[in-house]
């Protein structure tokens, strides 16, 4: 079986196909793939299908002029399972080539649909896609079925437990793209006189900045001029457009030599952005009068996340405790998900993710409803399925983040979670809240954040003196700070693969001191007035035994010693500047080793398996 964080593009309707279903592969790369492909047809009996293995560079140099066409589909496969190959990449075809059809997502009845309705078919690749694209063909050959009825019975035989986006062409009809999903993302993008689908908006700016959601359980029809939707039972469905008036160029890396640089030196604008948003010139929240009349009624906050997520969550709880007396809890999606704890009587969920697509974090949203509890995400992505399919929706504001470590959407995350603790504390009159002057803060993490970024040459020399050779290294601090230093061993590792752990400092001597050796990067931050002299003595404790230590001290704490100093800014904010540092000193150590720091191994941007 595979697992797919794959790409999709589709277009009907241009004599551009081929470059815009490259160009579209291009901007989906941020998920992570291992293998690309393409199929054109031109309307006049030529058809192309072209894939490669690896990088989209070699797809593209595989295409020859005669290749193009006015309708097509484009893949990238990202498989953890079975060896990246060109039969094993999309699109896959049916034997007689007349179906082609693209997919992301996973099968989990493939191989019982195999036995019980393809047996003696011959099989080109081990992908549970080309049985769906074999099925569809077997449906209209030989029980003579019209293409969408096929592609319709045969979504009926996907079990429901499966995950899909697909596109699927038929060499009859060349002008027309067959779309359905559930629960991996698709959407429409509406062109004038042509047309175009794809996993993300980003894939599609170049073309367009109008799109209709698809929702599960749907067909949707794409030709040139017509777009039809239609649920499961046939009934047609009306759709509005929606615009995303974000610029093509927003995606670019101008002349960063990877998204991550640029997403990390964003930052200060995104502070911005979000007080724009979200604080009026007095300073006060403007966020959804009903969000926090249904926060008010709750007795618990469960914040649920994954990654950086799940760690920009930790920092969060304690803003909701210490502004809205509200108890907060925080949890990983995919342990909440199979592990319910004990529930409150009134909870309210709040669900963290960049992407709005994460299958953990969606497994639990799906739960939730079913309990009826009521539901915010905070997302990055407008539309996206979490965003939909949660009560309330408050958007990062961020822009798109394309490098596989978060950067940018952790530190949005933090502060979209700050002006929603102050809006809850204020609507219950809790004096801290009222006290908190988050637009001034945020303006002062702003600032900081910059000051931060501009002492990259810093950071580099800090990295490759303590960071580049060895194979383990610790992050240390207590409360708020162990959260950073979770989030901060997470981008090392991810990117650097340097075994890195979060650790909260107090319970090192508790075991995990055995591990610190001479030279062994310990890097602990202290921001906190109440344990900076307890992560101290913890960091003379790891000296005795040889460490190398760095530290990331807020300025009215610092020493003369210590490594990089932050700006001062109110305690329930230093995550979004101590973070800084933590994902420069991942980035610089990372480049140092030669690796591509924006698609580490092994990983997708949006993990929509669970
Ligand atoms: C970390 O840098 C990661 N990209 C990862 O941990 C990520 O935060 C996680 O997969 C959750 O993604 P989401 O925010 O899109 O739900």
């Amino acid at each position: 079986m595979e697992m797919r964080m794959c790409g999709i593009v589709g277009v009907t309707g241009t004599n551009q196909s081929v470059s815009i279903l490259i160009e579209g592969l291009e901007r989906l790369e941020y998920r992570g793939y291992d293998s690309a492909g393409i199929y054109v047809n031109d309307q006049s009996g030529n058809d192309y299908l072209v894939k490669r293995v690896g990088r989209i560079v070699n797809l593209k140099n595989a295409i020859t002029p005669e290749i193009s066409g006015s309708t097509g589909i484009g893949h990238t496969r990202w498989a953890t399972h079975g060896v990246p190959s060109e039969t094993n990449a999309h699109p896959h075809f049916s034997n007689d080539e007349r179906f082609y059809l693209v997919h992301n997502g996973v099968i989990e009845n493939f191989k019982q649909l195999k036995e019980e309705y393809l047996s003696g078919v011959e099989f080109k690749s081990d992908t549970d896609t080309e049985v769906i694209v074999q099925l569809i063909d077997r449906f209209v050959v030989e029980y003579n079925m019209d293409t969408q009825a096929a592609f319709l019975k045969v979504l009926r035989l996907v079990s429901d437990d499966s995950s899909y986006a697909f596109v699927l062409m038929d060499r009859e009809t060349p002008d027309t793209l067959f779309v359905a999903k559930n629960k991996s993302p698709l959407l429409v993008g509406v062109g004038d006189g042509f047309n175009l689908v794809a996993s993300d908006a980003v894939a599609m700016l170049k073309q367009t900045h109008t799109f209709m959601e698809i929702q599960d359980q749907e067909i949707v029809v794409v030709k040139p001029a017509e777009i039809l939707i239609t649920d499961f039972d046939g009934n047609e469905m009306k759709r509005d457009t929606f615009q995303v008036e974000m610029d093509a160029s927003a995606a670019d890396k101008g002349t960063y030599p990877f998204y991550m640089l640029k997403e990390v030196d964003e930052q200060p604008a995104v502070m911005r952005k979000i007080v724009q948003n979200y604080l009026n010139e007095d300073g006060d929240p403007v966020v959804d009068s009903q969000l926090l009349e249904s926060i008010k009624e709750a007795d618990r906050i469960y914040i649920i996340g994954a990654g950086t997520s799940y760690h920009a969550g930790l920092v969060g709880a304690k803003m909701f405790e210490q502004l809205t007396n509200i108890p907060t809890e925080v949890h990983i999606s995919s342990e909440f998900a199979y592990e319910q704890p004990i529930m409150s009587k009134k909870p309210f969920f709040i669900f963290l993710t960049q992407s709005g697509e994460t299958a953990d974090s969606r497994e639990v949203l799906v739960n939730v409803k079913k309990q009826g509890w009521p539901s915010l995400t905070i997302t990055n992505v407008p539309k996206s399925t979490l965003s939909r399919e949660a009560d309330y929706t408050m958007l990062l504001h961020a822009g798109p983040e394309i490098a596989v470590a978060s950067t940018k959407a952790y530190t949005a995350q933090v502060a979209v979670e700050a002006v929603l603790a102050k809006a809850i504390g204020e609507y219950l009159k809790h004096p801290r809240a009222a006290e908190f002057d988050l637009k001034h803060q945020l303006g002062l993490v702003a600032v900081g954040m910059q000051a931060l970024v501009d002492s990259k040459e810093k950071l580099e020399s800090v990295a490759s003196r303590y960071l580049s050779k060895p194979r383990n290294a610790f992050y240390i601090g207590r409360g708020t700070d162990w959260s950073v230093a979770l989030e901060s061993a997470l981008k090392l590792k991810e990117i650097s693969y340097v075994q890195a752990e979060g650790f909260a400092s107090g319970e090192l001597k508790h075991g995990t001191i055995a591990l610190i050796e001479s030279q062994t990067p310990v890097i602990g931050i202290i921001t906190q007035d109440r344990t900076a002299g307890l992560t101290r003595s913890n960091l003379q404790e790891v000296i005795s035994r040889g460490a190398s230590v760095i530290t990331i001290v807020t300025k009215h704490l610092a020493q003369t010693d210590d490594t990089i100093v932050l700006p001062d800014v109110d305690p329930l904010l230093t995550p979004l500047l101590s973070v800084v540092p933590a994902q420069l000193l991942a980035y610089y150590t990372s480049l140092g080793k030669g690796l591509d720091v924006d698609k580490p191994r092994n990983l997708a941007k949006s993990v929509t398996v669970q």
